[in-house]
């Protein structure tokens, strides 16, 4: 959502700039921009669409320039046209400023600037922000920048530069996140840590309420409040830049549905062996649990869906009860919680605008908070009073894939371990879920290799239809709804996950010849009640495709489609059923000729609420 780059230094601005901008593409955009300094103007180039159009657009401009700011914008405030597109300028080309939030209280700054006599071009919220640095303006830009930011409400990170100050960059945070590469006389700004890898692995992480002064030699941080130096430690990032490379993949999201296997590997890297788990490298332990009464798990999305899977474990292997809350519900309800609540906050970007507020009003109830992040460094990670990292690695495609793996990865290690801290399972039993465990990364292997074939053969015959249905039960039913929304994210087909008991109590009204059910049944325990299920929307006509165990399913009469999954202790075949589920999405996205990696109107780090 909304990107943000920065580069001053003796380098050409533009392609670095540019060559920023793409590797913040993944978060989300519908127009982009870019503004350069030179000789004492601002030439300001902006484009309505992909950064192909604006790539197109920077060729056929001359100028040259070592330092500007850039901007992939996600439409909030006005639609995405050129003219919408930041950067944004006052009226002069003084100042050229990109945002990335919303300022909630520009109406009225905007009306006491129309009273002034200030022209506005576009219809956004940003806008204001050059005006109101023109208004402030008395020579020296950090000054007016932060006098301007003491008038906005709203979360934002912006990035201000001045026709008349050479080779200087100003930006400020709150609630949005902004990060400052460090290089040999040359510095970045950025929203998000891949956009400079190729250049740094040496990053300030601006907290909220912090402004950076950005030249080329020197990099100041202030509060911009008490107009203080704050002395910042410098972050240095261990994900190298291929990383956050497609190798070879025509698209990202397959590249990190592949490497599933070897991103839950790094996760149980130490933490797991053949007798123990141990999370002594996270820092929680056994105290986290034993004063425990209840667990609040919030998150947003596919996030969400692994607190969903938690859930069961939790409450089956731990026995402690479990609430699971979509972010922008629970942020805006009266949850009650004390100071024997557990919250658990589960994020890939750790930036998500609604977890993030979860998690403070969470600390706030005198709750302790336990997140589970993919980026280091990160708001979430930096204010929780816990963290375990996910470990899989840079995720650029908008569907999460490897991250939920590694989200629902880490909650079989935590829920586990509480399990044994609490005395709630043998030895026997914990040694059966270690061995498991241990070869989860390697049935994955298995899995994707064994269906991709059979899969993207369904995926051709599922294009010719808009609405798919998927069932389950207990733990297959969070596999469902997860496998539901990868569909509807990236192929845009209509997609609806029900528990499969549930679908008599009105969904199956919707059942019609023809209509693709996926069914999940992998618990046990659960198979006929599932499979009862299963006939009965075959019975209306349904096209089933069943996802289940080798050799489970004895006799068929049923069943179209019989995907069929290696043996593991059915609390951890989730993640060997969620497999041919994103390979399905993946395969009818890409037989629709979507955008896989960018679709329409998503975003992959939503740091507005
Ligand atoms: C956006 C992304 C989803 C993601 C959700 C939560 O909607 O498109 O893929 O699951 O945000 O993101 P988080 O970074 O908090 O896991």
């Amino acid at each position: 959502m909304c990107g943000i780059v920065g580069y001053v230094g003796n380098k050409s601005a533009k392609p670095i700039l540019l060559e920023g901008l793409k590797k913040l593409e993944y978060r989300g955009y519908d127009s982009a921009g870019i503004a350069l300094q030179v000789d004492q103007a601002l030439d300001v180039i902006k484009k309505q669409g992909k950064l192909e159009k604006l790539e197109k657009a920077l060729h056929n401009n001359k100028v040259e320039s070592k330092i500007g700011i850039g901007h992939t914008r996600w439409a909030t405030h006005g639609k995405p046209t050129d003219e919408n597109s930041h950067p944004h300028y006052d009226a002069d080309y003084n100042f050229a400023v990109v945002h990335n939030g919303i300022i909630e209280n520009y109406q009225s700054i905007k009306e006491e600037l129309l009273a002034e006599g200030k022209v506005f071009t576009s219809e956004t919220d940003t806008e204001v922000i050059a005006h109101l640095v023109d208004k402030y303006y008395k020579g020296d830009l950090s000054e007016a920048v932060s006098r301007t930011v003491k008038r906005l409400e709203g979360s934002f990170a912006i990035a201000v530069i001045s026709k008349n100050e050479e080779g200087r960059i100003v930006a400020v945070r709150k609630d949005s996140p902004l990060i400052v590469g460090l290089g040999q006389n040359e510095n970045f700004l950025a929203s998000d840590i891949p956009a400079f890898l190729n250049y740094t692995d040496q990053f300030y992480i601006l907290e909220d309420g912090e402004m950076a002064d950005i030249r080329k030699e020197e990099v100041k941080i202030y509060d911009y409040l008490t107009e203080k130096l704050v002395a910042k430690e410098i972050f240095e990032v261990n994900w190298d830049a291929e990383m956050a490379e497609k190798q070879g993949y025509q698209h990202f999201m397959l590249k990190e549905i592949k490497e599933q296997p070897e991103s839950v590997k790094e996760l149980f890297k130490n933490k797991i062996n053949a007798e123990e788990i141990d999370l002594s490298q996270t820092g929680i332990d056994r105290s986290l649990f034993t004063d425990t009464h209840n667990i609040q798990i919030v998150a947003c999305g596919t996030a969400y869906h692994s607190g969903l899977v938690a859930k069961y474990l939790f409450e089956e292997l731990v026995e402690i009860p479990v609430q699971v809350d979509v972010a922008s519900e629970y942020r805006y309800r009266k949850p009650l919680l004390d100071e024997k609540t557990l919250v658990i906050v589960v994020s890939q970007s750790g930036e998500t605008a609604d977890t993030l507020a979860a998690l403070r009003l969470a600390q706030e109830k005198g709750a302790r908070v336990l997140a589970f992040v993919n980026v280091q460094g990160s708001s979430i990670a930096r204010e929780a009073d816990h963290v375990i990292y996910l470990k899989a690695g840079p995720e650029i495609a908008v569907a999460s894939t490897k991250a939920y793996t590694n989200m629902v990865a880490a909650f079989y290690l935590v829920s586990l371990q509480a399990a044994v801290w609490l005395n709630k399972i043998d030895e026997k039993r914990k040694q059966a879920y270690l061995k498991d465990l241990i070869r989860l990364p390697e049935l994955i292997r298995q899995v994707i290799s064994n269906v991709e074939t059979q899969i993207k053969l369904i995926a051709k015959e599922y294009i010719s239809h808009k609405n798919i249905f998927f069932i389950g039960r207990n733990l297959d039913y969070t596999i469902a709804l997860e496998g539901a929304l990868k569909l509807k994210e990236i192929s845009y087909l209509h997609a609806e996950a029900y528990p499969a008991g549930e679908l008599k109590h009105g969904t199956l009204a919707l059942v019609d010849e023809g209509i693709p059910v996926i069914a999940v049944a992998t618990r046990k325990d659960l198979f006929d009640k599932s499979y009862s299920n299963i006939k009965e929307v075959k019975s209306r006509g349904a096209e089933i495709l069943l996802i289940t165990w080798e050799g489970y399913l004895q006799e068929n009469d049923t069943v179209d489609h019989l995907v069929e999954l290696p043996d593991i202790n059915d609390l951890f075949a989730g993640l060997l059923a969620i497999i041919p589920l994103q390979l399905l999405s993946y395969y009818t996205a890409l037989y629709l000729d979507c955008d896989i990696d960018q679709p329409r109107n998503l975003a992959k780090s939503v740091t507005v609420e």
